[in-house]
Parts: structure tokens; C-alpha cells; sequence
């Protein structure tokens, strides 16, 4: 086998600028894939992914785009069309988190959860599923906080759930032209935005067997394997990485 399972695809990473995505772009370029590095905010986080996917010997390239806005999505896509002129892996890993009482929830909350976490892997698969060859693979991302909801992230935990109920249904339509598809749910992870709290990382670590939280390397790991020949077979599935946390 080859140690470059990814040579000839291009793969496009949704939040490459930090975090998990940055290490899942590196990774997917180390396996040979050219890399579509998505950014909302992070312009330079993402230029530097591109600069260091360049300096592997790949190709790269940055688009911005609120994938909360489907306009905003439909012209990432057609920017792709130009430049790199294909797409064969899709990493759907932007995501935010959020953590209110119930009673203080806001329709700005409802709509930056649900907007980025569910209707923006929506938006991008509508517009992958018209680009994706035969053997595709679509990537998408829970949070083991929708297997274990914490008291005041129902709103993230159901953004997340939702993306399982996507990942069946897209496994089972897509899958006649064997396009994978499979959700990764990561349990804590640094970088990334368990970082931001501090509180959050000592519980997770206590209730983790090896008393520590996961790397984003060690998700990227997981996601290169979902988007390798290897897993050609692996569809319509949700795998948790979290170091057999119980919580
Ligand atoms: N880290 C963890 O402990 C953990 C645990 C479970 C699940 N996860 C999941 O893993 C994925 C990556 O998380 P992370 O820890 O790397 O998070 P992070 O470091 O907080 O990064 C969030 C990413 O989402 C992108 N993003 C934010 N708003 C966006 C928007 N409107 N449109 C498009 N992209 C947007 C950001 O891009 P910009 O910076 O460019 O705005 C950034 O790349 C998420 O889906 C998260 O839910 C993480």
C-alpha cells in the first residue's frame, strides 16, 4: 500500500484555519490529497495551512465563506469549480459550541448553533453531492456531547444529533454512486474549543480512563483513515473517539 492513500484527490476541510480542521488539512495533505483550506474567520490561521500544505509539495487553496449562509456556501463552490476544478472528499468540521440556561436561550443562539453545526454540512453536501465522483467520501462531525448531553448544551447536542440523522440518510443516497459517509464524534479535544475552558478540560480529563483529553491529530488520524481506499466499506456510520470517557 501506499504511504500517499490520498494522491490525485482533493479534499475540501471545513474550518482548516484552527483547531482540529487545521491538523485534519495537514493530515489529508500528508496522505497525498490537494486541500480546499475553508475559513469564516481565520484568514491568516488559514493562510498558514495553506503555506505549510505548499510547502509538503501539494496544492492549496483558501476560500471564506459563513457556511450559515447558503449563498455564501453556493459561492465557495463555485469558486472550487474554478480552482481546483474537483472535489473528492468533503470534511464537514466547522463547528460551535454554546452553553445557556434554558430560559435565557436566544433566537441568535438558535440560529448560530443550528445555522453553523446542522444547515451549513447541509448546504455544503447539497452542493458537494452535484461535484463528488464515484468512491467519494463525506466526513461530517457530532460531538460526544450529543451522545452525553451536559445541562445547558441542549442546543449544540441537538445541532450535533441532527448531523447522525443526516450522515444515515446522505450514507444511504449517496451510497449508489459509493460515496461513503460517516460522522466522526470527537469527545474533548485540544486544540480546538475545548481550549477556551479550562473548567470543561479537568472534567473531561477526570472522567477519561487515560487522564487526559484527545490531540487533533489523533481525530485527523481517524478522519485520513474515513477518507482512505481502506474504508471503502465503512458507510452510513458514527464513531466515537474519546478515549473510553463516560461522559
Ligand atoms: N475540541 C473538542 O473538544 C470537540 C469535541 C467534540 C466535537 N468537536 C467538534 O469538532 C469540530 C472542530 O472543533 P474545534 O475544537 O476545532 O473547534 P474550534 O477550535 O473552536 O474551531 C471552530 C471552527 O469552526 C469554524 N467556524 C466557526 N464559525 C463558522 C462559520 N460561521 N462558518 C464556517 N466555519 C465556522 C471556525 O473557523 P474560523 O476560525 O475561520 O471562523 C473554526 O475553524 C467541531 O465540529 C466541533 O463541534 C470538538
Amino acid at each position: 500500500m501506499t504511504d500517499q492513500p490520498l494522491s490525485g484527490k482533493v479534499a475540501l476541510v471545513t474550518g482548516a484555519g484552527r483547531g482540529i480542521g487545521r491538523e485534519i488539512a495537514l493530515r489529508l495533505a500528508r496522505d497525498g490529497a490537494d486541500i480546499v483550506a475553508h475559513y469564516a474567520a481565520s484568514k491568516a490561521g488559514a493562510e498558514q495551512t495553506v503555506a505549510e500544505i505548499a510547502a509538503m509539495g501539494r496544492k492549496a487553496v483558501a476560500y471564506r465563506a459563513d457556511i450559515a449562509q447558503r449563498s455564501e456556501v453556493v459561492a465557495m463552490f463555485a469558486g472550487i469549480d474554478a480552482n481546483p476544478g474537483r472535489i473528492d472528499i468533503v470534511v464537514n468540521n466547522s463547528g460551535v459550541s454554546s452553553s445557556s440556561a434554558l430560559a435565557d436561550v436566544t433566537d441568535e443562539d438558535i440560529a448560530q448553533i443550528f445555522g453553523i453545526n446542522t444547515f451549513g454540512p447541509l448546504y455544503i453536501v447539497s452542493e458537494a453531492a452535484k461535484r463528488l465522483p464515484n468512491g467519494g467520501r463525506v466526513i461530517n462531525f457530532s460531538s460526544s456531547v450529543a451522545k452525553y448531553p451536559l445541562a445547558g448544551a441542549g442546543l449544540y447536542s441537538a445541532a450535533k444529533k441532527a448531523i447522525e440523522s443526516f450522515t444515515e440518510s446522505w450514507a444511504r443516497e449517496l451510497g449508489r454512486r459509493e460515496i461513503t459517509v460517516n460522522t466522526v464524534i470527537p469527545g474533548a479535544v485540544s486544540p480546538g474549543m475545548m481550549d477556551a475552558s479550562p473548567e470543561y478540560r479537568g472534567y473531561f480529563e477526570s472522567k477519561t480512563p487515560a487522564g487526559r483529553i484527545g490531540r487533533a491529530e489523533e481525530i485527523a488520524g481517524l478522519v485520513a483513515f474515513l477518507a482512505s481506499p481502506q474504508a471503502s466499506w465503512v458507510s452510513g456510520t458514527h464513531i466515537l473517539a474519546n478515549g473510553a470517557a463516560d461522559t
